[in-house]
């Protein structure tokens, strides 16, 4: 039988992310076979009983996951140490425990996946899956052609070079821009910090969509439940990539 780490079990038994699960241990909320634990390395399998906070967890929890329009202002974690409102708040009336899959900065809106299903958060946040992610931009000033071009091939920030990018110009005036960025990682603040590469200021950032997923008919604050074959796609689109490490719609342009 696979014995695997406990907090990567706890992910898969769709609980939380393995982040959070590794919290939970270091708080003494987790018990396996009865007794509390609290070192990262213990292993368990499938026939070990886990307790979080003296609930022991079934393994046939239903997976769910949520297509969330997050708005700005709302933190993308279960908890939040200064009581800021979490994306975790809107799903108040759902039963199961969720956590989002990935994040968005607390000024970021749009589209956040929030779950239960531990594969597929494992999945959607590997870096080696490459996932489209598009993103609406508005920026406080002129944004150069010659500056378009040198985001689209990629620019060197402080965590390495960025993979290419596709941009599409929706409007451009002296005091304003708007467009459309196409990436294919998911780093830390990575739009924000490829357009403060030129010192751009980016005023307001929306995720309009990852994949094949879109916001269309999920209003600001609101969510709906993906089917199975759009989860049953997604997951496949990760595996399909991650396999041939590809980065889907990657076209070089000849500009
Ligand atoms: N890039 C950012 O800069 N912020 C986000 O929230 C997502 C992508």
């Amino acid at each position: 039988m696979e014995e695997i780490r406990l907090q990567k079990r706890m992910s898969e038994l769709g609980l939380c992310s393995r982040r959070e699960a590794e919290r939970l241990i270091s708080e003494g909320k987790v018990k396996v076979n009865g007794k509390v634990v609290t070192e990262m390395g213990v292993k368990v399998t499938s026939n070990d009983v886990i307790e979080l906070e003296g609930n022991v967890v079934k393994s046939n929890t239903k997976t769910v996951t949520y297509l969330f329009n997050k708005p700005i202002g709302v933190v993308s974690t279960a908890k939040d140490d200064r009581g800021r409102t979490t994306v975790i708040d809107f799903f108040t009336k759902e039963k199961t425990r969720l956590y989002p899959v990935g994040r968005l900065d607390f000024n970021t809106s749009g589209l956040l996946l929030v779950s239960n299903d531990g594969e597929l958060t494992n999945l959607v946040t590997h870096p080696s899956t490459h996932l489209n992610k598009t993103y609406f931009v508005t920026l406080d000033s002129f944004v150069k052609d010659e500056h378009i071009k040198e985001l689209e091939k990629g620019v060197l920030l402080e965590d390495g070079l960025t993979q290419p990018a596709e941009i599409e110009l929706k409007f451009r005036s002296m005091n304003k821009t708007q467009l459309q960025i196409t990436i294919h990682e998911g780093r830390n603040r990575q739009v924000r910090r490829m357009f403060e590469h030129f010192d751009y200021h980016v005023k307001a950032l929306n995720r309009d969509s990852i994949g094949f997923l879109t916001l269309d008919g999920v209003k600001r604050g609101e969510y709906r439940l993906l089917t199975e074959e759009e989860v049953n796609k997604l997951k496949k689109m990760c595996l399909t990539n991650k396999e041939k490490n590809i980065i889907p719609s990657y076209k070089i342009k000849n500009k």
